[in-house]
């Protein structure tokens, strides 16, 4: 029986010790306007940072008061004073400084994708088991509140079994943001579509086979895919709609989630989507099948840039603290990546994939 006054204690939990030092890797723009806002926010503490483009982490130091740039990526490992390392550079470029950092003894915040291949995915994971440091994943759409407060709801039985669930955004995305993204062979799953294969992941557990139609709009130069639909089965049943297009010309851009179950419906919008990188609260409506009719409303005062983006790094500096795994470990990720692959394999063999199928 769901209670009548659900606990929507949505925001991240922080770790006992906040001044643990990072030293970030990538001075780019989610650095700029996402992690380092968010870690004020937090009270977190960044003692350096580095980046390819000297200029640019010179800048990102000046602006939000890093004391020390360095010239190198082992400069940033060699400095004492960093405990953890946030990497935010390009996904193929992530595997070899996971490899420097595990070396080196240090825990790391790494991006997502987490890797581009799942074989380097795996490695990136076995090496930090050896090297005996944790890593997690920046799949901060899990600390998203609308996708928080639907995972507390479920966990308080609003939903009963699962039955439906859907992630349908028709947005504008403006790819001049990111043009080594655009011109890439592979964009929507890859890039965007990632956060809500870990946020179904997360709300409504692992499915039995995925199958994806990937395609582009007229006139789009990239040769990857912009547009997808998706369906994913469960043994249970359940099944699951991801249907994104970044495309959109017209002025009724929506960003929505729907879950469905046996005793209830939670549904919502994902405010970043409406606006991005500025983006509005997210909304989340809910209700029980004991009281039809009745909807519960929340008022959502957090955003997910930069807001959400506290909580992998304050769940990787409690996992250091209490000797767990982080929530969205780099073991918990290859699931994740799994899919993503699958996804992949369907579109091009244009069959339902069994994420298991992808292996090292
Ligand atoms: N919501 C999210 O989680 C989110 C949003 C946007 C981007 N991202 C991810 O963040 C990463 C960076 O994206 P961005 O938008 O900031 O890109 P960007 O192009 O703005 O910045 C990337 C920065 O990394 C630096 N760099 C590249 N290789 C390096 C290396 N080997 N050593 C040191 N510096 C290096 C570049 O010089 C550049 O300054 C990507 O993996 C992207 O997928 C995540």
């Amino acid at each position: 029986m769901p209670d009548a006054f659900p606990h929507l204690d949505y925001k991240p939990k922080l770790p006992r010790r906040l001044d643990r030092g990072i030293g970030i890797v990538g001075a780019g723009g989610i650095v700029n306007y996402a992690h380092l806002p968010a870690y004020k926010r937090a009270g977190f503490k960044v003692v350096a940072i580095t980046d390819k483009n000297r200029e640019a982490a010179d800048k990102t130091a000046r602006d939000h008061g890093i004391p020390r740039v360095c010239a190198t990526v082992e400069e940033l490992l060699a400095n004492r004073e960093v405990e953890i390392v946030d990497i935010a550079v390009y996904p193929a470029a992530q595997a070899e400084i996971v490899a420097k950092a595990a070396a080196a003894g240090k825990h790391m915040l790494c991006q997502k994708p987490f890797a581009d291949e799942y074989s380097k995915a795996l490695r990136n994971v076995e090496l930090a088991a050896k090297a005996n440091v944790k890593i997690a994943v920046n799949q901060q759409m899990r600390w998203d509140a609308g996708i928080r407060c639907a995972r507390l709801l479920i966990d308080q039985c609003w939903l009963g079994a699962p039955t439906y669930g859907s992630i349908q955004v028709h947005c504008n995305t403006n790819w001049s943001m990111w043009p080594w993204i655009y011109a890439g062979k592979r964009l929507e799953v890859m890039f965007h579509s990632i956060h809500y294969i870990d946020s179904l992941r997360y709300l409504l557990g692992e499915p039995a086979s995925v199958f994806t139609s990937g395609s582009r709009a007229p006139g789009e130069t990239t040769s990857a895919e912009t547009k997808t639909l998706t369906i994913w089965e469960y043994e249970s049943g359940l099944q699951v709609l991801i249907d994104v297009c970044h495309s959109t010309w017209t002025d009724d851009a929506y960003a929505t989630f729907r879950l469905e179950g046996s005793e209830g419906v939670i549904k919502g919008t994902i405010g970043l989507m409406y606006n991005y990188p500025t983006g509005r609260p997210d909304t989340l409506e809910f209700m029980s099948n004991k009281n039809p009719g009745y909807w519960f409303a929340a008022r959502l005062d957090s955003m997910w840039i930069p807001d959400a983006f506290v909580g992998p790094m304050a769940s990787l500096m409690r996992a250091v603290e209490e000797d767990t795994e982080p929530e969205t470990s780099g073991r918990d990720n290859l699931r994740t990546l799994q899919i993503v692959f699958a996804e992949y394999r369907s579109m091009a063999e244009k069959r339902a994939v069994r994420p298991r199928e992808i292996v090292d």
